[in-house]
Order: structure tokens, then sequence, then C-alpha cells
């Protein structure tokens, strides 16, 4: 199946299996990776599952809708490749897939 890396904003990393057609915020929750809250439950609505993708794996991840990206307008430790992480359905393809943690979660 693969894995993805999280990286938190101190350096820790955590690997997890890839649960393909699970949100990437589901799968941070269910493995316990500290600094996603996930505060609406995957409904966009809260912005506090923001993570940073790596350059290199930002196009696997999709594309970002409107109401996405005005949550995100929102997060102030916005990045280039910045997403939120229940606003991504994750597959195989993401296999060695890196992401990073902000320092905090608003
Ligand atoms: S969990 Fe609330 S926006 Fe992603």
């Amino acid at each position: 199946m693969g894995n993805i890396t999280f990286i938190e904003h101190n350096g820790n990393q955590h690997s997890v299996d890839i649960e393909a057609g699970k949100s990437l915020m589901q799968i941070a929750m269910d493995n316990g990776i500290p600094g996603v809250d996930a505060d609406c439950g995957g409904e966009c609505a809260c912005g506090t599952c923001h993570v940073i993708i790596d350059d290199n794996w930002i196009e696997t991840t999709g594309n970002v809708t409107e109401d996405e990206t005005l949550m995100l307008d929102m997060t102030p430790e916005k990045a280039n490749t910045s997403r939120l992480s229940c606003q991504i359905p994750t597959s195989e393809a993401m296999n060695g897939m890196v992401v990073r943690l902000p320092e905090f979660q608003m």
C-alpha cells in the first residue's frame, strides 16, 4: 500500500501506512499524528487540518476548491503548497509523500 511521512514542526517524523480512499486528515488522526486537530471533522470548515505538502508531491494531491482556498487564506502559516488534509483523498500514488505540519493550527 505504501506510506506517507508526516514531519512535525519540531522535526519529529512519523511514517504511516496509506489506506487508499481515506482522507489524509483521517489517516493522520487514526495514527495519532500530533499537530492535526480537524475540529470540524472534515467538512472544510475549520482550517485546523492544515498541512504543507512537499513541493515534489503537491500535484499528486489534486485540485484545491474555492472553499478550501478561502479557508487556507485565513491560515497564518499558509505556504505555497498548503492544503487542508481533509480535502485530500489518499491513494497508492502517494507512496513516499512527505507532509509537513505547521507550528500551530488555528
Ligand atoms: S478538518 Fe476542518 S477543514 Fe479540514
